[in-house]
């Protein structure tokens, strides 16, 4: 047996460490088929001085195996304007990517899978924005995070899930505009005195849930507590328990530890919280995001090792995105 690297002590450590963490939902036969490529990542990290940040959507051997950063679309972008690191991986959609790099122009930002996108950031375009403004002079936009750079650079504020009610609030103002998610819209709505104009933009994930799904989850599952995501439609968010992001989701079961829940959001969040939280039981209704499901460790490994691909953002487009990006973050 050849000389044990130090970098090599350190990654396997951390594939150790990470199993330790996983092994209540990947069998140790599967975790197998992923050890190789987590030894391979973390050495890669190491060389190339980069972070990984991984959304709550994303695999548990990603979530848990190589992520340094995993956590809401708010967190993430929070981290990405603070890292040090020379390359950030986004474990996420090409949204989340474009944020990072909005946040840290000088880190070079990787997206394993440049088709990696989301129903609800090609609901709406620069053009449609421009002329929202027209038809509603001097009212504030207000744009999600799940949208293109260009459509940032139109707007006047960015929110995600996690602090849409503050940013709707922040402006001191009857009416504003907020796009492009229809029902984040119409829930924000419901908690607050000011009026939102909305588009018809919807999560192709979360709007497959319904009323009666909460329902036969109730059925079917005595005593469950039933978490939404607001991207879900006002009527399921209505008879579930708690809506709120990923983050808030993650942290009522931290603080609740409810003996059964249901998270209504993409499905490999279940697995991410359960391996956290052994002794809640998760009902798993399953809904893949299709564009999350595009990262795997093989592509993340495949980024690092080639550094490829970079994610721009056209000069004139980032400064003007960066602002409501950075309006956004300095709101508290
Ligand atoms: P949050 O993690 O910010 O709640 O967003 C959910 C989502 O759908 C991201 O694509
Ligand atoms: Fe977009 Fe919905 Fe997928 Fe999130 S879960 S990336 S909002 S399509």
């Amino acid at each position: 047996m050849g000389i044990v690297q130090p970098d090599n002590i350190q990654a396997l450590q951390k594939k150790a460490d990470a199993y330790a963490r996983v092994k209540a939902v990947i069998p140790p036969m599967e975790w197998a088929v992923f050890e190789d490529d987590i030894l391979a990542i973390q050495k890669l990290k190491h060389q190339r001085n980069a972070i990984i940040l991984a959304h709550n959507y994303q695999t548990p051997e990603i979530f848990h195996g190589v992520a340094d950063i995993a956590g809401d679309s708010l967190a993430l972008a929070r981290e990405a304007a603070t890292a040090q690191a020379d390359v950030i991986v986004m474990a996420g959609v090409h949204f989340m990517a474009e944020t990072a790099k909005l946040l840290n122009p000088k880190s070079k930002v990787l997206i394993p899978d440049v088709k990696a996108g989301c129903s609800l950031a090609e609901s709406i375009t620069a053009d449609d924005v421009r002329l929202l403004r027209q038809k509603y002079p001097g009212v504030p936009i207000i744009t999600y995070v799940n949208t293109s750079a260009a459509v940032k650079a139109e707007s006047d504020i960015c929110c995600t899930s996690g602090n849409a009610k503050k940013i709707v609030e922040s402006f001191g103002v009857s009416e504003v505009i907020m796009l492009p998610d229809e029902y984040l819209a119409q829930n924000v709505a419901k908690e607050t005195h000011v009026k939102i104009i909305a588009w018809k933009g919807h999560c192709e994930v979360h709007e497959r849930f319904t009323a009666a799904d909460i329902e036969l989850y109730r059925q079917q599952n005595p005593g469950v507590i039933v978490l939404a995501h607001p991207e879900c439609p006002p009527d399921v968010v209505a008879v579930s328990d708690f809506a709120g992001s990923t983050a808030h989701m993650i942290d009522w079961v931290e603080q609740n530890k409810p003996k059964r829940v249901v998270l209504v959001t993409e499905c490999s969040m279940s697995d991410n919280v359960a391996a956290n939280n052994p002794d809640v039981e998760f009902v798993r209704p399953c809904q893949l995001c299709p564009h999350m499901k595009r990262i795997t460790l093989k592509n993340i490994r495949h980024a690092l090792e080639t550094m490829t691909t970079e994610v721009f953002v056209h000069d004139d487009i980032a400064a003007r995105a960066r602002v409501a990006v950075e309006r956004m973050i300095a709101v508290r």
